[in-house]
């Protein structure tokens, strides 16, 4: 019996996937390489369902005898493997992302006379119609909650966007620039305690309530479907985080962030030019574990934030809070820095990279701006959040509009500055 080897993602099968299937079957015995997180995520977005769930669907279809996982989007080492007779595969792959991978499969088969076969493609349907859908459907708050983790453990990094309105929240949803054979996308929202008190008109000083960043948050999440990482400044009083973990968990909400200071609240690009004290390492642990044990899931994430090198208490201090933040249970640690040059950051990855017991990396290069997602990502940074630029862009745009119509008694002169009346009468689906 000859073996076929055909390799899918398999995240919204149709009957283009059955189509392949059936030709691949009546070429001999069927082994399908289902693509692993991973090796998806390397090329274009993290699917719907999980890498297992993906296997058991692709395991129940008639005409496929077994399922394996394919590590990369890369065939060749199962090929090398399984040393297969025939590859199917469909025939929409010679040109663009997958074309390189096309030829590697052609050669390496070609060693022991093994042959591609390309089926047509199937008419009146498509994953990118499928995906639209799904979208325009929506998501649910356990849904949305898991995907921030399958993110980390599936990216080299996770690439986070501040969003203070719903509208921000689209953008983030809709954005991507293809680059290197790759579609770059943002993988989540971040809820910024500073963008979410300054549209308010508010100090960043906790005074912007859970209730009302919550109203927001919910409001983002009728028209998104990314993960939300919140940030929930000092976190309060232990008895107050319990409350709000559990809150946030119940919307979907995928991580909160807390730091370690105590008293009031200051931004902490100020550093030391205002007062803010840092907690100690045994009351920020006591309140890591009050918040681990008011989650309900397994999945929401309770991220603590280390202020030591904001408020210049050193590397030592800064490593010695990790390990024990981590030791509390925490389920990632964010690092700060408000220096202009990354060094102090990448000298803290270097060091907690050599770390036994390490969680993920979250860092926010506010500051250090000059650094690349890819260069944080070699760092060992696995979730990196551009924390305040949605509503940095915003605010001179608007600002240099008022001004313009009060300096030209008229709004034409400003116009260049807006999205045209047809452009915001066709944004939003269903304006029309
Ligand atoms: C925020 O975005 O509110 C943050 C990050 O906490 S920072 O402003 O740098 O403190
Ligand atoms: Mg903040």
């Amino acid at each position: 019996m000859n073996t076929v080897y055909v390799g899918m993602s398999a995240d919204l099968i149709h009957t283009g996937h059955i189509n392949i299937i059936n030709e691949a079957a009546k070429l001999g015995d069927v082994i399908v390489g289902v693509l692993t997180d991973k090796a998806i995520s390397s090329y274009k977005r993290l699917p719907y369902l999980t890498y297992e769930q993906r296997s058991i669907i692709v395991g129940s279809i008639k005409g496929v005898s077994k399922v394996i996982a394919q590590e990369t989007l890369d065939y060749t080492s199962n090929l090398n493997k399984l040393k297969p007779d025939y590859v199917v595969h469909g025939d929409d792959w010679k040109e663009g992302v997958q074309a390189k991978t096309r030829q590697s499969v052609i050669d390496t088969i070609s060693q022991w006379g093994g042959e591609l076969v390309e089926i047509g493609y199937t008419p009146g349907i498509s994953s990118t119609q499928l995906n639209a859908s799904i979208k325009e459907i929506g998501t649910t708050p356990d849904i949305r909650l898991r995907r921030l983790r399958r993110l980390i453990d599936a990216k080299p990094i996770v690439r986070v966007l501040e969003a203070h309105t719903p509208l921000c929240g689209l953008i983030i949803e809709h954005a991507k620039v293809e680059k290197n054979n790759a579609v770059n996308e943002f993988d989540a929202m971040w809820s910024s305690s500073l963008t979410d008190s300054t549209s308010k008109g508010k100090p960043d000083i906790e005074a912007v309530d859970l209730t009302t960043r919550l109203q927001n948050i919910n409001e983002t999440f009728e028209v998104t479907t990314k993960p939300l990482i919140y940030d929930a400044d000092t976190g309060g009083k232990p008895e107050h985080f319990a409350l709000a973990v559990k809150s946030l968990e119940r919307v979907g909400v995928s991580a909160v962030i807390i730091e370690d200071k105590i008293g009031l609240k200051k931004n902490s690009l100020f550093g030391n030019d205002v007062t803010q004290q840092q907690d100690t390492i045994e009351d920020f642990c006591h309140k890591i574990k009050v918040g681990k044990n008011a989650q309900v899931t397994d999945d929401f994430m309770v991220i603590a934030r280390i202020e030591s090198l904001i408020l210049e208490m050193g590397m030592e201090d800064a490593l010695n809070r990790a390990a024990a933040y981590i030791e509390a249970g925490a389920d990632g640690i964010m690092i700060h820095s408000r220096e202009k040059s990354p060094a102090e950051i990448l000298e803290f990855c270097d060091k907690y990279s050599r770390f036994e017991k390490r969680v993920p990396l979250v860092a926010v290069p506010s500051s250090y701006n000059s650094i690349t997602d890819a260069e944080l990502s070699e760092a060992g940074v696995n979730v990196v959040i551009y924390a305040n630029h949605m509503l940095r862009a915003a605010y001179p745009a608007m600002s240099k509009v008022a001004h313009s119509i009060l300096e030209h008694g008229r709004s034409k002169e400003c116009e260049d500055n807006c999205i045209t009346i047809k452009e915001i009468l066709d944004l939003i689906p269903g304006t029309r």
